[in-house]
C-alpha cells in the first residue's frame, strides 16, 4: 500500500520520484504528518509517494531469505528501487531510532542491488522532546552511510516539542515551520539533480 501525495507537474526540471518512509507505526504519528507536509511542500517537479507497509515487515532474519525475500520485503525493496531519492521521517526513541525503522533499513541493505545504495536521502523528524529527534537522526545517518546512501548534509530538520507544532488535524501550525521544511526539500531536490548524473555514470 502506498499513498500518492503530490503529482509532479514539471517546470523544465526533470521529474524526481521521491519515496517517503516514516519510522512510526502510530496512526496519529507526528513524523508521518511531517512527511505528508514535506510532500505537499515539494517543488512541482517532485512526485512524492509514501511507503505505508512498515508494520507488515517481518523481523530481519537471515533464515527468511531463501530463493526470494518474503513478499512484504520484496514489495518494499521494489518500492524504493523505483524511487530517485528517499525522504525518511525519523521518530526518536531513547535517543535512537525506533526498532521498526532499523529493521526496514536492514532489509533494504541486503544484496543484490540494495535499493538505497547511491541514492540521495533526506532525514527529517520531530519529537516531543526538546531536541526534536536530532540524536536519532545521527544514528540513521550512520546506518545510511554504511548502506552507501548519500545523506543530505547540513542543518537538521528536527522539530522539537512536536505536540505544540501540530494542530489536532496533524497539520503544521506555523508558516515558519512550513517555510523551513520547504527550503529543506528544495535544497534536497537540488542535491538530487546534481548527484543523479554522477551516480548513473
Ligand atoms: C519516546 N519519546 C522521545 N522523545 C524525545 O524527544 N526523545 C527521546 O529520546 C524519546 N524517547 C522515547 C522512547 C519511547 C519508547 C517512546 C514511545 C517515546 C517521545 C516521542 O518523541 C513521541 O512519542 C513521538 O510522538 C513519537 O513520534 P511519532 O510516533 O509521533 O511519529
Amino acid at each position: 500500500m502506498y499513498e500518492e501525495v503530490a503529482e509532479g507537474r514539471g517546470r523544465g526540471e526533470p521529474a524526481l520520484r521521491l519515496a517517503g518512509l516514516s519510522g512510526s507505526l502510530r496512526c496519529a504519528s507526528f513524523n508521518s504528518a511531517l512527511l505528508r507536509e514535506a510532500a505537499m511542500l515539494a517543488p512541482p517537479h517532485a512526485h512524492f509517494v509514501l511507503y505505508g507497509d512498515l508494520a507488515e515487515l517481518p523481523h530481519y532474519n537471515e533464515d527468511l531469505r531463501g530463493e526470494a525475500d518474503p513478499a512484504p520485503v520484496a514489495d518494499m525493496r521494489a518500492f524504493f528501487a523505483a524511487a530517485d531519492a528517499v525522504v525518511i521521517a525519523c521518530p526518536e526513541y531513547n535517543r535512537g531510532m525506533p526498532g521498526v525503522l532499523k529493521n526496514a533499513l536492514d532489509w533494504l541493505s541486503r544484496p543484490p542491488d540494495p535499493p538505497l545504495y547511491g541514492k540521495c536521502v533526506l532525514l527529517i523528524g520531530t519529537a516531543t522532546g526538546g531536541m526534536g529527534g536530532a540524536l536519532a537522526q545521527y544514528q540513521v545517518r550512520q546506518v545510511l552511510s554504511a548502506m552507501g546512501a548519500i545523506v543530505q548534509p547540513g542543518r537538521e530538520v528536527a522539530l522539537p516539542y512536536a505536540a505544540d507544532h501540530f494542530t489536532p488535524e496533524l497539520r503544521l501550525r506555523q508558516e515558519s515551520d512550513r517555510n523551513f521544511l520547504r527550503e529543506a526539500i528544495e535544497r534536497f531536490c537540488a542535491l538530487c539533480h546534481t548527484v543523479r548524473p554522477l551516480v548513473s555514470l
